[in-house]
């Protein structure tokens, strides 16, 4: 079972909190090869020059689950997923201490390939950015730069892909289209597409529903679901309904400092710190 980490400078509760009026996530099949460790962070902080923006985080993040990463706007959300695929890297001025391990090894050690890491650990962003080319050339892109040629290994690649974001159907007649005509929901699939084509092991996801109307949305939730099991998948999110809906585990940042990280159920209905409490009640936001 996953550690419920607690940051020490923050306030435990002392009584018992009155029920939550927040939704329950269901009953979840348990995913039978997952739970181990995938990612571990070890005393983990992220500095933009002198300003500490993650705080020496500690945490195991569980294979094939689904973890959500909530807590206030400029907490260090973004950050600190970004620093699990090492985008971080591209911000100057922008650097670690302590450890991050990915499948035991050190993301940050001399001899990562941060192509290989990237390709094993994708990204999708807030707002949808599909390349301004073809719905196919926007899946196969990854897989040609890794170095697949093959056209009809693509066309099953782009195929799988779509069908695994459940885009297929929708986009099927019209894979020579230009990505960039189609909706923002459908957009948004295709980036998870995209991802999914250099077959990752790790999806992380920033905010991914927050440009979505909630039809779009909805979809996006039951791809993670589709998803969950073969993928170890991390979602910030503002929207605690949402957070509760799919993930399995649930990490609240407050200030850069990791307060509390257990599963959703717990956080969500006995939040052991009165910051959590306060946070997921609406006390602030
Ligand atoms: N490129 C950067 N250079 C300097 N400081 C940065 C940079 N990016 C983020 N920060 C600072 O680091 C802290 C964490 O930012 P981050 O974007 O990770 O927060 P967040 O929790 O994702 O917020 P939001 O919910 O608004 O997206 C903030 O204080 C922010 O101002
Ligand atoms: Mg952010």
């Amino acid at each position: 079972m996953p550690m419920a980490l607690e940051a020490t400078d923050t306030k435990k509760k002392s009584n018992d909190s009155p029920a939550l009026d927040i939704y329950l996530p269901p009953e979840r099949k348990k995913i039978v090869d997952g739970g181990k460790p995938h990612v571990m962070a070890k005393n983990f902080s992220i500095y933009y020059g002198e300003f500490e923006a993650v705080k020496k985080v500690n945490a195991d993040i569980l294979s094939k689950y689904v973890t959500a990463i909530i807590g206030p706007s400029g907490c260090g959300k973004s950050t600190f997923l970004r620093a699990i695929n090492r985008m971080n890297d591209l911000i100057p001025n922008c650097h670690t201490t302590g450890a991050l391990m990915f499948d035991g090894e050190d993301v940050y050690g001399k001899f990562t390939d941060e192509v290989l890491l990237r390709k094993k650990i994708g990204m999708v962003f807030q707002k949808p950015n599909p390349f301004p080319k073809s719905i196919f050339d926007n899946i196969a892109y990854g897989p040609r730069l890794h170095g697949v040629k093959d056209r009809k290994t693509l066309e099953g690649i782009v195929e799988q892909s779509l069908r695994k974001a459940a885009l297929w159907d929708e986009v099927s007649d019209r894979l020579d289209k230009n990505a960039l005509g189609l909706s923002g929901g459908q957009q948004q699939r295709l980036c998870v597409a995209r991802t999914l084509a250099v077959e990752p092991e790790i999806l992380l996801l920033d905010e991914p529903t927050s440009a979505l109307d909630p039809k779009a949305t909805a979809k996006i939730e039951d791809l993670i679901q589709e998803l969950r099991g073969n993928y170890t998948i991390m979602i910030v999110t503002h929207n605690m309904q949402q957070a509760s809906r799919v993930s399995d585990y649930t990490m609240f940042f407050y200030e850069g400092v990791l307060v509390e990280h257990a599963p959703t159920s717990d956080l969500f209905t006995r939040p052991k710190d009165q910051m959590t409490e306060d946070y997921i009640t609406g006390r602030f936001s």
